[in-house]
């Protein structure tokens, strides 16, 4: 699915907005709507990829296990299209709940899957310099929660420096959502909630979009 907004949609960017959830009504697939809105409103094609909705299978399989002495390695076509889809992105943004302190299962298969050897690592010239990425985590805790620098250390360590940059994504962003079920709110306390945590999305893409 793509969109853009007819009025700005000229500056020939893309943005591939990637978000795993089985239900269509969740958080996270509101706040992956509204970075794709956010984009399109800043001029991005946006390509909004639904995991779940896609089919994507995370489970891994010979074909797509990596041959560290061949980098033109041919693997499935499934990882083919889904990398020409990053491959033709300018910015990737990843929007997901934080499930035990990582991704969910099918994000993880994804990047396992498809940022593979030869394709998003493993070249002397990387594919990826040119791009920028956006992690949108949402968790269930509270930010004064004793773990909460458990969630910060997993945006800014596993998945800016231990995915984006070890692929040689330069200008990587972070942003979590805590506290995404509201606890203990209720009625227009619980809205006012909901709505600051996606304005906190169009701020992260704000930035993201600034550079
Ligand atoms: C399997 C599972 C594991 C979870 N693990 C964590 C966790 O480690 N840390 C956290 O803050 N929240 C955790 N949560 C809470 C989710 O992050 C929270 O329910 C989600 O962000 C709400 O957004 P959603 O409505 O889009 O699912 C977990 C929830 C589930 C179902």
């Amino acid at each position: 699915m793509t969109q853009e907004s007819p009025e700005t949609a000229t500056s020939g960017r893309t943005a591939l907005v990637v978000f795993a959830h089985h239900r269509s009504d969740s958080l996270t697939a509101a706040a992956a709507a509204r970075a794709a809105d956010r984009l399109a409103s800043a001029g991005f094609r946006v390509d909004l990829l639904d995991l779940h909705a896609d089919g994507f299978d995370p489970r891994n399989r010979v074909a797509d296990e990596p041959d560290y002495e061949d980098r033109d390695k041919t693997y499935s076509e499934e990882v083919h299209a889904h990398f020409r889809r990053v491959r033709d992105a300018d910015v990737v943004v990843p929007v997901f709940p934080v499930w035990w302190f990582g991704l969910p299962a099918l994000l993880k298969g994804w990047f396992d899957r498809v940022w593979n050897y030869g394709l998003a690592y493993g070249r002397r010239e990387s594919r990826m310099a040119q791009k920028r990425m956006l992690w949108v985590g949402l968790a269930g805790l509270t930010e004064e929660d004793p773990n909460a620098d458990l969630i910060v250390g997993l945006l800014d360590g596993t998945l800016r420096r231990g995915i984006s940059e070890f692929c040689g994504v330069r200008g990587v962003h972070t942003a979590v959502l805590f506290d995404s079920e509201g606890q203990g709110l209720t009625g227009e306390a619980r809205e006012h909630h909901y709505r600051g945590l996606l304005a906190d999305v169009d701020t992260a893409v704000d930035k993201l979009v600034a550079g």
